[in-house]
């Protein structure tokens, strides 16, 4: 077992052990607000925090509100009443690529299947897809450190909030004003207790679900298509068992989680962890990839095992923020991973390993070239 925290150059702590997360992710004193750190960042985000980013009682009240108009419609929260949907999408995307001698799973299959359904659940029009792709791409990947200039690269993500604002504010609008069955018609039209959401409040939470939809599920289908082509037995057992998918994704989200470490939390007090004082308004970085292969925790931890009878991983993080996606992202991740394994005829791998996103905070291949 390592060290279950650990204070980095820059004063933040990093904790990497499966109980001491999920303690701190239980933990009242432990703040998601980025305005509770004892220094908060300088530059301006462009939008106020989310939800993601806000601690109880506004966090709680923003996510039940979200929550009464998330799913399929007059069925909100149920997302199983997508499976038709979803199956219908996939189907029509893998189509596109039967005939083709080559394809690239990240751009012709894993990105525009959640994102067509995290636009269609929202209720954004489909020909502006392509700009939120442009700006979710550029949100993500001037997440955190990388490659580049610090202060372009919070420049760069500035733009691309703003400009994803007040696109989202006109819809809004429009939607106020005609609303249909949608999500964000929902999210501006409640009249319940915790409703109405300010104006503000609808576009930090439809920007938030678009980036969330957009940027994780995609990892988590290319790094399973991905396992597939390295691990050809995984590939014939899931044609010859439908069902293993479902403990396959599992495990995928514990061994190559496609959020490798949430960035965000500050220390409202001094909070002891394992011997280590983390002083109060420090920065603590949750590496969740690493708390779901401890060894105390998981047994043979660095195998590739979707026979685990008992999988209990990070990959949605936990406590009051635990992903509010889980069940829809579960069930495309199913679906996709199932579809793909059962109509691709000997697909191979182009290179090995592929390049990966410069994020790192998000974790996958850019693109998955497969003949
Ligand atoms: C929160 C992972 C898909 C919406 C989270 C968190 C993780 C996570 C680790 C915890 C963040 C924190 O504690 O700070 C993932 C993964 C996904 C996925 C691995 C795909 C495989 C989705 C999808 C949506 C979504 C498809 C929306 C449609 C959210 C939201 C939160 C969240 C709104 C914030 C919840 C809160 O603060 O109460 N997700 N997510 N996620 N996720 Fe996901």
């Amino acid at each position: 077992r390592g060290t279950p925290v650990s204070r980095q150059e820059d004063g933040s702590y990093v904790v990497s052990t499966y109980r001491e997360i999920v303690a701190l992710l239980h933990d009242p004193r432990v703040s998601s607000d980025r305005r509770n750190l004892a220094h908060p960042p300088a530059a301006a985000e462009g939008l106020p925090a989310a939800f993601i980013g806000l601690d109880p009682p506004e966090h709680d009240r923003l996510r039940r509100l979200t929550m009464r108009h998330f799913g399929p419609p007059h069925a909100p929260g149920k997302v199983d009443g997508m499976r038709a949907e979803l199956l219908e999408i996939i189907t029509g995307l893998i189509d596109g690529i039967a005939d083709r001698k080559r394809a690239d799973i990240v751009d012709d299959i894993a990105y525009p299947f959640p994102v067509t359904v995290i636009c269609r659940l929202l209720g954004v029009p489909r020909e502006d897809e392509p700009r939120f792709h442009v700006w979710a791409e550029e949100i993500v990947e001037t997440l955190g450190p990388g490659e580049g200039d610090m202060a372009e690269r919070a420049r760069r993500r500035q733009a691309a909030v703003l400009a994803l604002g007040r696109y989202l504010g006109e819809l809004a609008e429009a939607h106020r004003r005609d609303p249909g069955d949608d999500l964000l018609s929902g999210l501006v039209t409640d009249d319940g207790p915790d409703g109405p959401m300010s104006a503000t409040e609808v576009i930090t939470t439809a920007a938030m679900l678009l980036v969330a939809g957009h940027e994780t599920t995609v990892n988590l289908v290319t790094n399973g298509m991905l396992t597939m082509l390295r691990n050809p037995w995984l590939l014939e057992r899931l044609r010859k068992e439908p069902d293993l998918v479902v403990h396959t994704v599992e495990e995928l989200l514990r061994f190559e989680p496609p959020v490798q470490f949430l960035p965000q939390r500050v220390a409202l007090d001094d909070i002891t962890v394992a011997g280590v004082t983390i002083p109060k308004g420090s920065s603590i970085v949750l590496a969740l990839a690493s708390g779901s292969r401890d060894p105390a925790h998981v047994q043979d931890p660095d195998r590739f095992n979707p026979d685990r009878a008992y999988n209990q991983h990070l990959g949605f993080g936990g406590g009051v923020h635990h992903c509010f996606g889980a069940p829809l992202a579960r069930l495309e991740a199913q679906i996709a991973l199932g579809e793909l394994a059962r109509r691709l005829v000997n697909p191979r791998l182009v290179a090995d390993p592929p390049a990966y996103r410069p994020s790192s905070t998000l974790r996958g291949p850019r693109h998955l070239d497969i003949e």
